[in-house]
Order: structure tokens, then C-alpha cells, then sequence
């Protein structure tokens, strides 16, 4: 069985503000790569290729970076969702464009597993699914859609619980085999309290109509990246998955598994697990300690960070002071004076300029 993909681009991102004011989430870079390209990586290497990507804001970026998907062996669709009207919606369009014509897998531009989805579309062949999704367990069900289990069944599908049901997510990775009856379970959907048409009411309409809908609980990580802790905590679990590799001029010290990329200086001390993104400076009195990301361009002139995530061509020169959890938007200036120590969480939009 042949699938054909969708990626889900279009969101505003609005807890990631003020990050998204400049760029959609799905362009922030992670380890070099932007957000999204995880997801298309993922489906390329399940050999899921044909892709369509639904875009919205900032639509026009999202096709200038990826373009036609050659460059990571897809082939990309582009369908614009103008109103923001949820992922069932979404998923409508792309049926009514006529880009979705076989058997397909759903995947949302800002879902990171650790495990890809290689194995769970191989499940989904073999088991002859009507609908497949993924489960994992969450400490906060509250932010998700949730799966009430009976007999090992799914017996209910709830969107964003108040109260506690169940502690199993829907993750945002969804396989369905016929088209037409995705578009007859469409037709029955009203917009929810919150103006979407609701990917959980969607299945629910499956699971009442007796369709097969088989699931599988994931155990390896799993991270949905909607706000400035999602991110940060993505970028931990991706650092976690470095292997040491070393391209860029190491002049000072690295230690412990990093990535230096082409035409990076490290002048000063690095800490895996870490990324020390192309062309980035690293000058001497700086410490990079774990789990910190320095994207490309990007320059630190003086201080240390901790568990950290500097993008594109930030500057920093911070003296004595040490960041933690902190996010520094690409091309920010952040200059602290001599006298300045300890530690500091800074959290600054894409081109600020900070100095105290
Ligand atoms: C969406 C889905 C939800 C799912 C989540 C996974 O939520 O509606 O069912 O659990 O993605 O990332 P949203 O990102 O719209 O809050």
C-alpha cells in the first residue's frame, strides 16, 4: 500500500509569541533544522514522499525554505488553509483538492518523535486498519485530546478534558486508509467550542460507526512544541540523540558528545550534548555547558550558557553572567556589562537589541 502524506503547517503558534510574530513555529530552527523538516524526514525515511503541506501563516515562507521538497527527497503539494478551522478541516482540504486520493498519514508540523512513524505505517498496512493513531502517556492530558480505553478498544475520543478521563494522548500522527470516508465522517462535524473542527471528533465518528480503529501506545519520547518550554524541552530530547561529530575548527575544548558543524570556531569550552551550528563563533572565556543550541551565524562573545537555545546570527556578550533556559531570538544583540554576574533566564524576540 502506497501512502501519500500531510504535513499540517498552518497555525499560528500563538503561544510561541513573540517568536512567531517574525516566523511560523515550524521555520524555528532545532539542531540546524527547521521544526517541520523533522516531520518530513520521518515520512521520507518511512517512504511516505509525496507530501502535502498545508500552510497558512506566514504560508509564503514555509514554501520559500522548503520548496519543492527535492532537496530532502520529497515532493511537495502546497494547499493553502486560509481560516484556521482545525486539523479535520485541514484535512478536508486536502481531499477537496484532490491531493488526498489514496490512503494517507496525517502528521502535525510540530510533532517530534523520538521513534519515527516508520514501524507504526508498517502496523497500520498489516492490520488492515480503517484508522490508526498513536498514544502516549502524559502528565497533563488537559492539553490534549485523550482516548478513554474499554477492553482494548478505544471507546472515546475527548479534545482538551477539563476533568481527568485518561491519561493516554492522541499524538499528532494519524492514519487513515479511505478518503471518501474521512469526507462522509467530515460532513457530520459542527466547529467545537474553540471553532475547530476537531480531529478527535472526526475518529470518534469511526469508532461509532464500528470501523476499525486500531491504536498503539508509543514509549519513546514524544513532544507536541507549542510553547517556549515545548521548545526548549524538544531540544533536550534531540540533544539527548547526538553522536559526536566534529566538522567545524575546534581551537579551545569539546567534551562530551557535540556537534560542530562546517565552518564553525570554537575558541572557547563546549559540553555535550550540544550543537554548535555552521559558521557559529564560540570565543574563548565562553562556556557552552549541556544541552544547549547554538544556531547557525550565531555568535558568543563572552559568558556561559545552560540548557539553552540561541538562534540564527544572535549575538551575545554577556561577561560573568551564566544563562539558563533562556531563548534568544535570531539576530539579537544581548550585551551585559563587565560588572554583571550569576545567573539570568532570558527569554528575547527575534531582532532585540538588550543591553544592561
Ligand atoms: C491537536 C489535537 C489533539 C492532539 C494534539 C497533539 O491539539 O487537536 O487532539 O492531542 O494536537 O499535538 P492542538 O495542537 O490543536 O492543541
Amino acid at each position: 500500500m502506497d501512502l501519500k502524506g500531510l504535513v499540517l503547517a498552518a497555525g499560528e503558534g500563538s503561544r510561541l509569541r513573540p517568536f512567531t510574530f517574525s516566523r511560523p513555529k515550524h521555520l524555528i530552527p532545532l539542531l540546524g533544522k527547521p521544526m517541520i523538516q523533522y516531520t518530513i524526514d520521518d515520512l521520507v525515511n518511512s517512504g511516505v514522499s509525496d507530501i502535502g503541506i498545508i500552510v497558512g501563516y506566514f504560508g509564503d515562507l514555509i514554501r520559500d525554505v522548503l520548496s519543492d521538497g527535492s532537496k530532502f527527497g520529497a515532493k511537495l503539494t502546497y494547499i493553502t488553509q486560509e481560516k484556521r478551522l482545525g486539523i479535520a478541516h485541514a484535512i478536508h482540504l486536502a481531499i477537496d483538492h484532490g491531493f488526498i486520493d489514496k490512503s494517507f498519514i496525517v502528521y502535525l508540523g510540530d510533532n517530534i518523535l523520538s521513534s519515527g512513524v516508520r514501524k507504526h505505517l508498517e502496523k497500520f498496512r498489516e492490520r488492515g486498519s480503517e484508522v490508526y493513531i498513536l498514544l502516549s502517556k502524559v502528565k497533563d492530558p488537559s492539553k490534549f485530546g485523550v482516548a478513554v480505553l474499554k477492553n482494548g478498544r478505544i471507546e472515546r475520543l475527548v479534545e482538551k478534558p477539563k476533568e481527568f478521563i485518561s491519561d493516554l494522548a492522541v499524538v499528532g500522527v494519524y492514519f487513515f486508509r479511505d478518503p471518501d470516508l474521512v469526507e462522509k465522517a467530515f460532513k457530520t462535524l459542527k466547529p467545537s467550542w474553540r471553532g475547530e473542527y476537531e480531529i478527535t471528533e472526526l475518529i470518534q465518528w469511526f469508532i461509532d460507526n464500528n470501523y476499525q480503529v486500531d491504536y498503539d501506545v508509543i514509549t519513546g519520547w514524544w513532544k507536541d512544541v507549542g510553547t517556549y518550554d515545548g521548545l526548549l524541552e524538544a531540544l533536550y530530547m534531540l540533544l539527548d540523540n547526538v553522536n559526536e561529530r566534529f566538522e567545524g575548527d575546534i581551537r579551545g575544548e569539546v567534551i562530551g558528545r557535540a556537534i560542530v558543524e562546517k565552518e564553525a570556531v570554537v575558541e572557547g569550552r563546549v559540553y555535550g550534548p550540544a550543537y554548535i551550528g555552521r559558521n557559529v563563533v564560540v570565543e574563548k572565556d565562553t562556556i557552552i555547558e549541556h544541552y544547549t543550541s547554538i544556531e547557525r551565524e550565531a555568535k558568543i562573545l563572552s559568558g556561559s550558557l545552560s540548557r539553552s537555545l540561541v538562534l540564527e546570527e544572535a549575538s551575545l556578550d554577556i561577561g560573568g553572567l551564566r544563562l539558563r533556559d533562556s531563548i534568544i531570538g535570531a539576530r539579537s544583540i544581548v550585551k551585559s556589562r563587565m560588572g554583571n554576574h550569576g545567573e539570568a533566564r532570558l527569554v528575547i524576540s527575534d531582532y532585540s537589541i538588550v543591553e544592561f
